[in-house]
This record gives structure tokens, C-alpha cells and sequence, in this order.
């Protein structure tokens, strides 16, 4: 075979074997932030309730650990930190912290922030190597220090004299995916003309297992931006917030998205309320979304008002043009001071076509999802 039409084969294969198991991946298990269910109607979570904690819909199952501490009278930033630690600590999600999919080099960089509502104090991590739980580094520099935001390897070494331990943060699964990312890339990281195709060297990564092929194909194609950010006002109205990622898969090193900006993917108002962001987090930061949500919700607009609203900045950043927006999803997720909630979504599915975009609410009785509302109600998103 030439050797542009051998890279053609390698194209052609690859694309048609995503759409051919397009079922199998969106049923996978793996979560981006994503909701897990199905295009339908999610019934409504009662409203205006305290204490009260949301988060995207990867936390669903994270959510009871915040709930017991607000329960109990505890501080919300110390139930929305211990929310997020069970996803960061979780392998199977490859959004946030251990197992998160790696940058372009194969190194695992993490971001993350917190806000405190009643002491008005924050505290920010970005491009952190080697250290799993970044929410919790992020509340040390808040705790800790008198600055807001510290990165790169300063960072990891501040997490080391804090006492955090460093660990490889590449698991098997992510360390598979991004070598499969690099064949798809790259000629250097696939076999020679004289080596089995595509399909054997996929097998041959992945022992052959297809759903771990077909997920694989499905975040090279798409890289995720999946993240968590986790929101909580307790029984006397004060509000704390934090956000942690493992960022845009595939990235250059150093990239950072909104997760640790202050004021973009996570902003925090005591009088007012809360605000978080899942998605492209660069444009998120161009718009400033969650202080832009912050003080829509000053101004009288419901969560779910407010988010809309930033969503509509970054539409109109496009002139509005679907077919621009499409090559990228976005949420934005909100609380206010009474026990409101609300999130709005780019498009009305999730990272996964099929599925309805939702987030994680628990009001005290049980941890559920409700739908986000959508800005476009169509399918898109970089399908
Ligand atoms: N929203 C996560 C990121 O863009 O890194």
C-alpha cells in the first residue's frame, strides 16, 4: 500500500469503526462530566431547599459525603472538598484527578479552586504533576498562604512540604488511551508499512478488548474536557465552591483552562451565590462565565437564568453561528443564597449524543440528576 493511501486506511478505519460503535461507546462507563441518562424527561428537584449541594453529573454518586458534613452543621467548603476528592481518587474517571487523561506528553496535569463564601478567601492550583488531590492543595494555598494561585512545579513542591504524597497519577487505562492517541497522531507512534494495520495494533494495545477500543477512539476524536465543580450552601446561607480537572485531554503542556480562575470556572458571591463550569474551559475564561452568573443572580435572575445568560455570551462571541459552536460543549451550573439551583448546557445532550445533559443535585433526601436546560435544543457539541 502507497503511503498516502496506507494513511487514508488508517483514517478511514478509524473513523468508520467510531461511528460502527457508536452504541458501545455511548454506553460506556467512563464519565466526563456527562450526564448518564437517557434523552428524556429528568423529574425536577424541589427548589429552595437548605443545606443543599450540586455538582456535575459525574459527582452523583459523590454528593452524600458533602450532604453528611452539611448535616452535621459542618463548613460547606470542607463538604464540597470531600465531595470532589471521592471523584478525584476514583480511576474510572478520566476527567479528574487520578486516572485523568494525560497531556500530549503523557504526564497527568491537574487544576483546581476553592472559594470560601462567609471568609471571602480563595485559593487556586494550576498544572500540577503528580499530586491526586488538587481541591485540597487548592484550600492549603487559601489555608497555608497568603496568595491566591500557585502552579506548575512550584505547586507540586508546595503540595510535598504540605505533606501531600506524590504518586503516578498515569493509570494503565489512561496510559493505553494516550498511546493510542499518539499512533492516531502521529507516524512516529505507529506501526511501519511493514507491521500488522490498524485494527491489530489497536487490539494489541488493548487486549483486544473492544469497548475499551471503541471508548479510546471516541476521546481521541473528541478530547474531553470533562471536570467537577461542587457548590454547597448550608442551613444558614453561606456558600462555598471548588472546581477540579485533569483539563483538556491531549493538551499542550502548561495549557490551563478555567477550572483554577477565580471568577471563571468557579466564583462564589456569600450574598449571593455560586457558580461552576464543565466544558471548553476557554471560553468560559474569555467570558469571565461565573462571575458573569454571579451577578445576573445579584441582579434577580434565577441559577438557571443566569446561566443561560453566560451561555448567550459565548454564542454571541460566535455570532451565534451552530456550526462554530458545534465543534465544542459547555455547561454552566448555579446556586444561590435561598437554595436554588440550575445549570444550562450548550446542547441539550450531554458529552455522549445520546444521553440528556444533567448535573448531580442532593437537597438533603437523596442524591439525583435533573436536567440542564439548554441553550440550543439540538444535538452538537464536536459530535
Ligand atoms: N473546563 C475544564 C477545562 O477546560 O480545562
Amino acid at each position: 500500500m502507497e503511503l498516502w493511501s496506507r494513511r487514508k486506511f488508517f483514517l478511514t478505519s478509524l473513523t468508520g469503526s467510531v461511528v460502527a460503535s457508536a452504541g458501545k461507546l455511548f454506553g460506556g462507563t467512563r464519565s466526563n462530566g456527562g450526564g448518564p441518562t437517557a434523552l428524556s424527561n429528568l423529574a425536577p428537584v424541589a427548589q429552595g431547599k437548605r443545606p443543599l449541594i450540586i455538582s456535575s453529573a459525574n459527582g452523583l454518586h459523590a454528593l452524600d459525603k458533602g450532604m453528611d458534613i452539611l448535616k452535621k452543621g459542618g463548613d460547606t467548603l470542607d463538604a464540597v472538598v470531600a465531595a470532589v476528592t471521592v471523584v478525584e481518587d476514583d480511576p474510572n474517571d478520566d476527567s479528574v484527578g487520578y486516572g485523568g487523561l494525560p497531556n500530549e506528553e503523557g504526564e497527568v496535569e491537574l487544576d483546581a479552586s476553592v472559594i470560601h463564601g462567609p471568609t471571602h478567601r480563595a485559593g487556586s492550583v494550576a498544572s500540577v504533576r503528580r499530586i491526586k488531590n488538587v481541591a485540597r492543595l487548592a484550600k492549603t494555598v487559601m489555608e497555608k498562604t497568603n496568595h491566591v494561585m500557585i502552579v506548575g512545579d512550584g505547586a507540586r513542591r508546595f503540595a510535598v512540604a504540605e505533606g501531600f504524597e506524590e504518586v503516578n497519577l498515569l493509570t494503565e487505562h489512561s496510559r493505553k488511551i494516550w498511546l493510542a492517541w499518539k499512533a492516531r497522531s502521529s507516524f512516529n507512534w505507529r506501526p511501519g508499512i511493514d507491521s500488522p494495520e490498524w485494527k491489530e495494533h489497536m487490539a494489541a494495545i488493548f487486549d483486544g478488548d473492544e469497548t475499551q477500543i471503541a471508548y479510546a477512539e471516541r476521546v481521541i476524536a473528541h478530547p474531553p474536557t470533562g471536570t467537577i465543580p461542587c457548590m454547597a450552601v448550608d442551613a444558614n446561607g453561606d456558600i462555598s465552591a471548588t472546581t477540579t480537572t485533569s483539563g483538556l485531554s491531549w493538551k499542550i503542556p502548561g495549557r490551563v483552562g478555567d477550572s483554577p480562575i477565580i471568577g471563571a470556572g468557579c466564583c462564589v458571591d456569600n450574598e449571593v451565590g455560586a457558580a461552576g463550569s464543565t466544558g471548553k474551559g476557554e471560553e468560559n475564561i474569555k467570558i469571565s462565565g461565573g462571575h458573569t452568573i454571579i451577578e445576573m443572580m445579584r441582579q434577580g435572575k434565577s441559577p438557571t437564568d443566569a446561566c443561560l445568560e453566560a451561555m448567550a455570551r459565548i454564542a454571541r462571541n460566535y455570532k451565534n453561528d451552530k456550526k462554530k459552536l458545534g465543534t465544542f460543549h459547555i455547561y454552566f451550573y448555579a446556586i444561590n443564597k435561598d437554595g436554588a439551583h440550575g445549570a444550562a448546557s450548550l446542547w441539550r445532550n450531554g458529552y455522549e449524543p445520546s444521553k440528556q445533559a444533567s448535573y448531580a443535585v442532593h437537597d438533603g433526601t437523596e442524591a439525583r440528576l435533573m436536567a440542564c436546560t439548554a441553550y440550543f435544543d439540538a444535538v452538537g457539541g464536536d459530535q
